[in-house]
C-alpha cells in the first residue's frame, strides 16, 4: 500500500493493520515520532493525518492509505523551523524530550485552526498530551509565543 509521508510517495508491503507508529519509525526509519503507552492516552506518538493531529500508535496503517502523513521530519517548511519549533526551542521546552515531536506536533495542528488562541483554548488543546517531566508552564508559553510569530508572518 501506499502512502504519502511527509510530502514522498512510499509504498510498503507490510501487515496493512501494523501501527502507523512501527511503519515510520521501524520500516521508513523515521525515529522522531515517538512510543509512549501504545493505546492512544499520552500523545507521544502523534502525527498529522491529513493536517489533524492522529495517534499514530492506534492507527492501523490501512487507514491511512492515500493520504497525506506528515511527521515531525516534515514540519519545517524547507530549512526553515516551524514556528512551533522555533518556539520550543526558544522557550527551552524539553526536559528528556521524549514527549515533544507529539508535544509540537499537535500545537502545530491545533495553530493551523485557531490561529489566535487564548490561554484556556491552548490548556484545553494541549491537555490531552502528557508529559512526564511536568514541562507544561513552558509548553503553554510557547504554544502562545508559536501562535505570536505566526500572526507577525500572515
Ligand atoms: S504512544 Fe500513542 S498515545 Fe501514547
Ligand atoms: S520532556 Fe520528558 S516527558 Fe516531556
Amino acid at each position: 500500500m501506499k502512502i504519502i509521508l511527509n510530502g514522498e510517495s512510499i509504498n510498503l508491503d507490510i501487515d496493512p493493520e501494523t501501527p502507523l507508529v512501527w511503519a515510520i519509525r521501524d520500516h521508513i526509519g523515521l525515529t522522531g515520532t515517538k512510543f509512549g503507552c501504545g493505546g492512544g492516552y499520552c500523545g507521544a506518538c502523534t502525527v498529522h493525518v491529513d493536517g489533524q493531529a492522529t495517534r499514530s500508535c492506534i492507527t492501523p496503517l490501512e487507514t491511512v492509505a492515500d493520504k497525506a502523513v506528515t511527521t515531525i521530519e516534515g514540519l519545517p517548511d524547507g530549512a526553515d523551523l516551524h514556528p512551533v519549533q522555533t518556539a520550543f526551542l526558544e522557550h527551552q521546552v524539553p526536559q528528556c524530550s521524549w514527549c515533544m515531536t507529539g508535544q509540537m506536533m499537535t500545537a502545530a495542528a491545533f495553530l493551523a485552526e485557531n490561529a489566535s488562541p487564548n490561554e484556556a483554548e491552548i490548556v484545553s488543546a494541549m491537555g490531552q498530551n502528557y508529559c512526564r517531566c511536568g514541562c507544561y508552564v513552558r509548553i503553554k508559553a510557547a504554544v502562545a509565543a508559536a501562535a505570536e510569530m505566526m500572526q507577525e508572518d500572515a
